[in-house]
């Protein structure tokens, strides 16, 4: 299993979950000593091989060169779960902005280890995007992830039309706000305006949504490896939400 942007947050709760079932895995992302915690954590949990490649993948040769890594050391993939850094946040509605360069990036970065995974993958196999709700629920806020998620939405479902007579399948996952690190600090500094502690600023957002909390990074993990899992076999083009049912529409 090869798994994107790995070492923190929402990737390496993917990475955690494949670990505890015995998976060799390949993890990427950029910095070189949170990238080798992680895989310390991913051996302790129960990887059979971790193979951690440092890499900057909104860079072309840097993405291929990971990618050739990746599968010299563990052959043909089972699943390829795809995972970015964050979009650039805000109303940005200027297509000039440095936000809808990084964003394109970003798309063509999914795009196409997306296309590389489903060369690879010999007799079949998953690739499982991490998306956004924004790719169903528009945020004028996120604007940039709106416009990169929907469309990568649009990608994987059309692709997966195509890739499903080799066995491959193509699946999205659409998380909404979920308790990383990196949603934490965001948390923190509500809960410093409101005067509140964390846990009760994290409560408090959990009310809004219908099932009451935030969403947990290990539950997150525990999806996305049932859907990338041969247990999963007959879901292919589907979106998953997970989001405590925020997202209202059908
Ligand atoms: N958490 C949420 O509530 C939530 C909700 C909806 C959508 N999402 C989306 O889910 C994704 C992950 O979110 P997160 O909260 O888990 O973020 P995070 O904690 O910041 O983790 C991002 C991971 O990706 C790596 N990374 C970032 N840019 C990279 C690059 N150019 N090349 C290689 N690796 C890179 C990071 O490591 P390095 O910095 O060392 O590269 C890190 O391992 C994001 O796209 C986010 O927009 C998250």
């Amino acid at each position: 299993v090869v798994v994107t942007g790995a070492s923190s947050g929402l990737g390496l709760a993917v990475a955690e979950a494949m670990a505890r079932e015995g998976a060799r895995l390949a993890i990427v992302a950029r910095r070189e000593a949170p990238l080798r915690a992680a895989a310390e954590r991913l051996r302790s949990a129960g990887a059979a091989e971790v193979f951690a490649l440092p890499a900057d993948l909104d860079d072309d040769g840097q993405r291929r060169t990971a990618w050739r890594t990746a599968v010299a050391a563990l052959g043909p993939p089972a699943a390829v779960v795809v995972n970015t850094g964050n979009p650039v946040g805000g109303f940005v509605v200027d297509p000039d902005h440095a936000a809808y360069a990084d964003g394109w990036v970003k798309m063509r970065q999914v795009m196409d280890l997306d296309r590389l995974a489903a060369e690879a993958m010999a007799g079949g196999g998953a690739v499982v995007n991490v998306l956004s709700r924004t790719a169903v629920e528009p945020d004028p806020d996120l604007l940039v992830s709106s416009w990169v998620r929907a469309g990568l939405l649009a990608y994987a479902k059309a692709v997966s039309l195509r890739w499903a007579a080799r066995g491959v399948r193509v699946l999205s996952v659409l998380p909404g706000l979920t308790r990383t690190a990196a949603v934490d600090a965001g948390l923190a500094a509500r809960a410093a305006t409101a005067g509140a502690s964390l846990d009760a600023q994290a409560a408090a957002e959990g009310r809004a949504v219908p099932l009451g909390r935030l969403g947990d990074m290990a539950s997150f993990g525990r999806l996305v490896a049932f859907l990338a899992s041969p247990a999963c076999d007959y879901v292919t083009g589907s979106a998953v939400r997970f989001d405590g049912g925020a997202v209202r529409s059908v």
